[in-house]
């Protein structure tokens, strides 16, 4: 059986009196059926981690860098990231792949940095609008997991999120439809690279405006294993929810 993850990315969101949040989350979920995870920005990493310390919540990066160490100014390796207290990364975020230009390759580096420094890797895949509109949803996620997932994965260090661009901080929800088109699909594509045993072990992520009110609906679908959270999951009283849903969908 996979382990339910409830996976939040604050993205450039947080001050340390946002921690609050946390020890708010660790309170709420004392004992919790699912792995929660909380990835700050990295500047609260290691305070996060000590406002956890004792609670179920874990702390992880929201990006790191595909070299150990180096002459690569303003950047994070993923043993940084461990270092102050990560268990996590996401790598592959589609507001990396466009804002920052990240190809599908540079993300499998990143992620096989992640794995080389012994932290799990949380890659993220997605279509655009356009794509979805052109019919190109499965091409499009084939050859980004082909290209971004590393050969160095399996069912402990990695996890995939299935989050079409155009759901993204948008309000819009891909339908139960959509989404249990493509996470089959995408479980189907690991098993026949990976094997049954290790692809059947790796958790398929959803994102895409998953709020409270839509967290059930999106948990009943066949291969979804959790979210992957972004405004949702900036307060405890958001988030909370959600890991309860998540919790009753066991
Ligand atoms: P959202 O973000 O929940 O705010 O849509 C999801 C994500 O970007 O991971």
């Amino acid at each position: 059986m996979r382990r339910k993850l409830a996976a939040g990315n604050w993205k450039m969101h947080g001050l340390r009196a946002d921690l609050a949040q946390l020890s708010a989350l660790n309170t709420a979920h004392p004992d919790p059926a699912i792995d929660i995870l909380i990835c700050p920005p990295a500047t609260l990493i290691a305070p996060a981690c000590a406002a956890c310390d004792g609670g179920a919540v874990q702390i992880g990066g929201q990006d790191c860098h595909a070299r150990a160490s180096g002459a690569f100014t303003g950047d994070l390796s993923a043993l940084m990231l461990k270092d102050a207290g990560a268990s996590a990364v996401i790598v592959g975020h589609s507001e990396r792949r466009d804002a920052h230009e990240e190809s599908s390759e540079d993300v499998r580096a990143k992620a096989k940095a992640t794995h080389a420094a012994g932290l799990v890797a949380i890659i993220c895949l997605g279509e655009s609008l356009a794509q979805r509109e052109a019919a190109n949803t499965l091409d499009i996620i084939a050859g980004q997991l082909s290209a971004s997932v590393p050969n160095s994965a399996d069912a402990t260090n990695t996890v995939i999120a299935y989050e079409p661009c155009w759901a993204i901080g948008s309000g819009l929800t891909a339908s139960p439809e959509q989404i249990g088109e493509v996470h089959d699909f995408i479980r189907a594509r690991l098993t026949a690279r990976f094997g049954a045993a290790q692809a059947g072990g790796m958790r398929l992520l959803y994102g895409g405006s998953v709020k409270p009110g839509n967290a059930a609906e999106i948990f009943a679908v066949s291969n979804v294993d959790g979210a992957l959270v972004g405004g949702a999951s900036l307060r405890a009283d958001d988030f909370t929810p959600i890991i309860s849903a998540l919790e009753a969908a066991r």
